[in-house]
């Protein structure tokens, strides 16, 4: 299997892992609906801030609810 074929199968099995580089008002709601679906998401953002925030299961954007961060989190 080439590298296309295996990715296309990861993608389709929900097993590939996703990176997303900017964790916000993009990233963040991009980042839940793909572990929503099942997807494993590792955020990247060079704001030191929104890390820890955001590893807390804690959100910083208004509409964003704490309650989804934390359950992608876990
Ligand atoms: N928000 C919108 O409605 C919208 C619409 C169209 C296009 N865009 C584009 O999408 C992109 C993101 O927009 P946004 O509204 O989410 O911006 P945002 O400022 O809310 O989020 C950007 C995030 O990226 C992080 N970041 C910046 N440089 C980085 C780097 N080198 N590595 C890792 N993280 C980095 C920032 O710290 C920030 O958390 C922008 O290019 C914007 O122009 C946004």
């Amino acid at each position: 299997m080439n590298y296309k074929e295996e990715l296309l199968k990861k993608i389709s099995f929900h097993t590939a892992k996703l990176g997303i580089i900017g964790l916000g008002y993009v990233g963040l709601p991009l980042g839940l609906t793909f572990t929503r679906k099942g997807f494993t998401v590792i955020g990247f953002d060079v704001d030191e801030t929104k890390i820890p925030v955001l590893n807390a299961g804690k959100s910083y954007i208004k509409h964003i609810k704490a309650d989804d961060i934390a359950e992608a989190v876990n």
